[in-house]
């Protein structure tokens, strides 16, 4: 780690050291897209035989994705309930959380237990309405902090409320991840809901948005998993997702789910 590296980090620290850790954060905009799931033949091709198989056997693969912690209580429990069921998810994770208590080894458990941990920006800055150097400090400052804790890595983007424009989009290095179906878990705050409203209406391929934020988030994932696991449905990361269905994702272009581009406003 370089000296330059380091002063930044521990200015970090002591930045965020005034702030709270269980503030509030304003939710996500919701958005609901639906996508097919077909698998085109010159993918499928190129799938390794283990997931040919399983694809074969009816396995439809969907990607649990969670923004805006860790939080130490809720994001401890849900990996604990991931870690029973054999689950891997994703998680959009905001610096100014990061460094709060303990949550740094949250998101080295995370990354231990084989789960994808992405850029939710340092401060969940809401880019579009931001400088574009202000968008691009919020946006390197926490890359900077996930390399400092996770070590070298592409740590894809997840705008917050999934919004960013053209020009902005042009300053991110990864490829950026938007969500195909949001049960607006943050409005909710019932398990039972969000769970009974993404099992309704997920489908193959989905990115399906939630926030380790709540309880009742961490509940409903759990539930969501319960039942559609007898169903054929597989939990996989957004990497994984894209790699199942040959894609591999370009940075600075947003995505709905693999198969589908979410354009940049
Ligand atoms: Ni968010």
């Amino acid at each position: 780690m370089s000296i330059k590296i380091l002063v930044y980090y521990l200015l970090l620290l002591a930045c965020v050291f005034f702030t709270g850790c269980d503030e509030k954060i304003e939710p996500d905009l919701t958005a609901y897209l639906e996508t097919d799931g077909e698998i085109p033949a010159e993918i499928w091709a190129g799938l390794d035989e283990g997931t040919q198989e399983a694809i074969a056997e009816g396995t439809k693969y969907v990607a649990l994705t969670f923004d805006d912690g860790p939080r130490y209580e809720t994001t401890s429990a849900l990996l604990d309930g991931l870690a029973e069921r054999g689950v891997q998810a994703t998680f959009f994770v905001i610096g100014t959380q990061i460094m709060c208590g303990e949550n740094k080894e949250i998101l080295l458990r995370m990354k231990e237990e084989g789960h994808q941990v992405g850029n939710h920006t340092f401060s969940h800055a809401r880019l579009l309405s931001t400088q574009l150097n202000t968008a691009e400090e919020e946006i390197r400052k926490n890359d900077v902090i996930l390399t400092t804790i996770l070590g070298e890595g592409e740590y894809w983007l997840r705008p917050p409320y999934g919004l960013i424009d053209n020009v902005r989009a042009k300053l991110v290095k990864t490829p950026m991840i938007h969500w195909t179906l949001d049960p607006e878990d943050w409005k909710l705050l019932d398990a039972k809901k969000v769970a009974d409203c993404v099992v309704e209406h997920v489908e193959e391929g989905d990115i399906i948005l939630l926030h380790d934020f709540y309880p009742s988030s961490v509940e409903a994932a759990l539930q969501i998993i319960d039942r559609l696991q007898p169903e054929g449905y597989s939990f996989v990361t957004v990497e994984e997702l894209f790699r199942i269905q040959g894609i591999t994702p370009q940075p600075g272009v947003l995505y709905a789910a693999p198969d589908r581009l979410r354009p940049t406003c």
